[in-house]
């Protein structure tokens, strides 16, 4: 008995060991302060989490040993669960919170990619945010329209066109984009929204914050009552000006300022 208990707390020495050891040696500094009590795994969730909190603003990568965490997180169900508590949650504050005018100037914004449509099938060929974006790669990914819909976004979408809400699209897309875009929303079963506002040639020199905040503030200034924005960036949610209320979909891969 007692052999077997010795051997048995031999082998999970050895395993604790090795996993410590592969891990460790990514994370060195830590390691040393932890007391070699902190994976790799913990390093890159707590990387991810502080990207939502934006505590962690303006990065240009994701950092090289979390690429693979982040290629697992943006395919798992876990990123599934999280996107349709955000949705649950935009339910919760419509049922709630929102006294609809029925004036025909209720609206809401939605971000157009990550948010309706999933970047992540571009992400897997090309280095799951590990590496710089290449906007002219991207631009000719999006040019074939075939991004696929965030289910949970596409069902709150309907929801809210079928309360008589306006759906307004502000993405940071260029305009020659527009058909593609157009097509790859309707192919992906997103239809009837009120307008799609892309960035014209003079957009292009301000930064999407302040692009995306005085695309609402004409908006408001036209009448509309905008009571939610879902977005995946917090670019596309800060004010001044903002919505009466806001949500932002969990995205680790990219920072658009
Ligand atoms: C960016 O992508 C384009 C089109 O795929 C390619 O021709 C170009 O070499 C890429 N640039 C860099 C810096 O990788």
């Amino acid at each position: 008995m007692a052999r077997n208990l010795l051997v048995i707390l031999a082998i999970c020495y050895i395993q604790l060991g090795l996993s410590c050891a592969s891990e460790c040696s990514i994370l060195d500094q830590k390691a040393i302060k932890y007391g070699c009590k902190i994976t790799l795994k913990n390093y890159c969730e707590s990387w991810r989490m502080n990207v939502e909190l934006h505590n962690i603003r303006d990065f240009d990568v994701v950092p090289e040993e979390c690429v693979e965490y982040m290629g697992k997180y943006m395919t798992s169900t876990q990123y599934k669960v999280d996107s349709e508590r955000t949705i649950d949650e935009c339910r919760v504050y419509v049922s709630n919170s929102c006294a609809f005018k029925k004036d025909g100037a209720d609206a809401w914004i939605f971000d157009v990619d990550d948010t309706l449509l999933s970047t992540v099938p571009y992400y897997m060929n090309h280095g799951f945010g590990g590496v710089k974006l290449n906007l002219t790669s991207m631009e000719e990914w999006m040019k074939k329209g075939k991004a696929t819909a965030l289910e949970h976004s596409l069902m709150f979408y309907n929801e809210l066109k079928g309360q008589g809400v306006k759906i307004i699209l502000v993405s940071s897309r260029r305009e020659f984009l527009r058909s593609a875009t157009v097509d790859n929303l309707v192919n992906a079963g997103f239809y009837g929204w009120k307008t799609l506002i892309l960035r014209g040639a003079e957009d292009e020199k301000k930064e999407i914050g302040k692009f995306k905040a005085d695309v609402r503030e004409q908006l408001m200034s036209r009448g509309y009552h905008i009571w939610g924005i879902l977005g995946n960036q917090w670019s596309s949610i800060q004010g001044p000006p903002t919505a009466q209320r806001t949500f932002k979909l969990p995205n680790p891969l990219y920072y658009v300022a």
